[in-house]
């Protein structure tokens, strides 16, 4: 992971039992190369002590108005200069109305206004201050005053209610001020996937399946999103979280997956096949479990759709994008693909290199040329994807 390297992010803590999950996307952002620094409201420090902060980050902790650390004796402008973002996470109900109307009696407060880098806030409250009209009003204005409101998520709360004000998870802050600091290239574009396997039952417990366990898929569906595009996701199935602001179609066999294409695509910009389809399913599905016989078995397959070449072929088709899953040379079996399907672009990658892990090395194979990915993370991979993409549709020649 390195979505944050060369980034310092400042994360503001206030007082809210939601901190502990703010020492947890502290570790997810030291892990994906950010420096952050923390900055501590007095009601904050109640809850998570310095000493986890400083642990966590390397840094020391950033508490008053009147730091003498900071040479310039200015904390509460220098902080902030040259970082990225600036997250406050949790923000309660009472610093949010501080914000809301430009008060800055402390130190993080004093942050908040003198900034030139984007402000985004977690909420974390009971529900009933979140429902508050005063909190609501806050919100309204915050928003109106180009600040970010990260959540808040429906769940059971601190105090045991159940509603709206409890803070996202680490996982999703992250998550969101990741995306939040990436250019939209593809904003108002409309993108439309599948990923994983199909599974092709052969009788109630057996199927035709693979191993593909939809990470490429996934990353790429976040990678889209990222880049500012509605993203609906058609998804065989895989046990994997459904990436923030993803809309996601879960099916099991090759010809839902078709449907499920089909019935989505109207309207969308981009397809992009990433699923591994089954090309045949059995003839028939037994109602009941197959039994053991005395000799062989015989399965009768028929060929499933192939969905992309359909897509591709449609008069009105999207700009299209397929996967080659190669064992060996890439080069023509991708490029093979790209000229069959009709397609502006096929990623191929080798299964050794790509098939179920964290990582792939993908080349992309358009009318000008290969282009290699070199060996990276998938959500990397996916990024260097989606610029392709970007750049093909803008016309562009791409050099990697
Ligand atoms: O899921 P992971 O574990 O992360 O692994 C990622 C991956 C290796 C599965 C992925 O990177 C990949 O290569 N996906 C395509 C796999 C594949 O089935 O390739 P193919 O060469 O058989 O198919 C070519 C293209 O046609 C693909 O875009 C495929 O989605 C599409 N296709 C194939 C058959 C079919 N019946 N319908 C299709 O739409």
């Amino acid at each position: 992971m390195s979505e944050f390297r060369g980034k310092r992010i400042v994360l503001g803590v206030t007082g809210g039992v939601a901190a502990y999950k703010a020492a947890e996307l502290v570790r997810l952002l030291v892990k994906a190369g950010a420096e952050v620094d923390v900055a501590q409201t007095a009601a904050g420090a109640q809850f998570v002590g310095a000493a986890t902060f400083q642990a966590l980050t390397g840094r020391r902790v950033w508490h008053g108005l009147w730091d003498e650390r900071m040479d310039s004796g200015m904390a509460h402008i220098d902080l902030t200069r040259g970082a990225a973002a600036l997250l406050v996470a949790p923000a309660t109900a009472d610093f949010l109305a501080k914000l809301a109307h430009g008060l800055a009696d402390d130190l993080l407060s004093t942050l908040c206004l003198a900034r030139d880098c984007p402000l985004l806030v977690a909420p974390a409250m009971n529900r009933q201050m979140w429902e508050n009209p005063a909190t609501q009003r806050n919100i309204a204005q915050l928003r109106l005053d180009g600040v970010s409101i990260l959540g808040p998520a429906y769940g059971e709360q601190a105090c045991g209610e159940l509603g709206d004000g409890r803070m996202l998870e680490a996982g999703e802050l992250f998550d969101d001020l990741y995306a939040s600091l990436q250019a939209k290239p593809f904003a108002g574009k409309h993108v439309l996937l599948t990923a994983g396997p199909t599974f092709e039952a052969l009788d109630p417990v057996r199927g035709l399946t693979n191993s593909s366990s939809g990470k490429m898929g996934f990353a790429l569906a976040r990678a889209c999103v990222d880049a500012g595009a509605e993203v609906t996701l058609i998804a065989g199935p895989v046990s994997l979280a459904t990436p923030r602001g993803v809309r996601r179609v879960d099916v099991q066999t090759a010809l839902q997956m078709r449907a499920a294409v089909m019935q989505s695509l109207p309207g969308q910009n981009v397809f992009i096949g990433v699923a591994a389809v089954a090309d045949y399913r059995p003839r028939q599905t037994a109602p009941h479990k197959i039994k053991k016989g005395p000799g062989s078995l015989t399965l009768e397959l028929e060929a499933n759709p192939d969905i992309l070449a359909e897509v591709a072929a449609l008069p009105d088709a999207p700009f299209c994008v397929g996967f080659a899953a190669e064992s060996r040379d890439l080069a023509a079996g991708a490029e093979g693909k790209r000229v069959a399907k009709k397609l502006a672009l096929v990623v191929g990658n080798l299964v050794q290199d790509g098939l179920c892990g964290d990582t792939n090395a993908v080349t992309l194979f358009d009318a000008a040329g290969a282009h290699g990915l070199p060996l990276a993370d998938k959500s990397e991979v996916a990024r260097g994807i989606v610029a392709h993409i970007v750049a093909l549709l803008g016309g562009q020649h791409v050099q990697h």
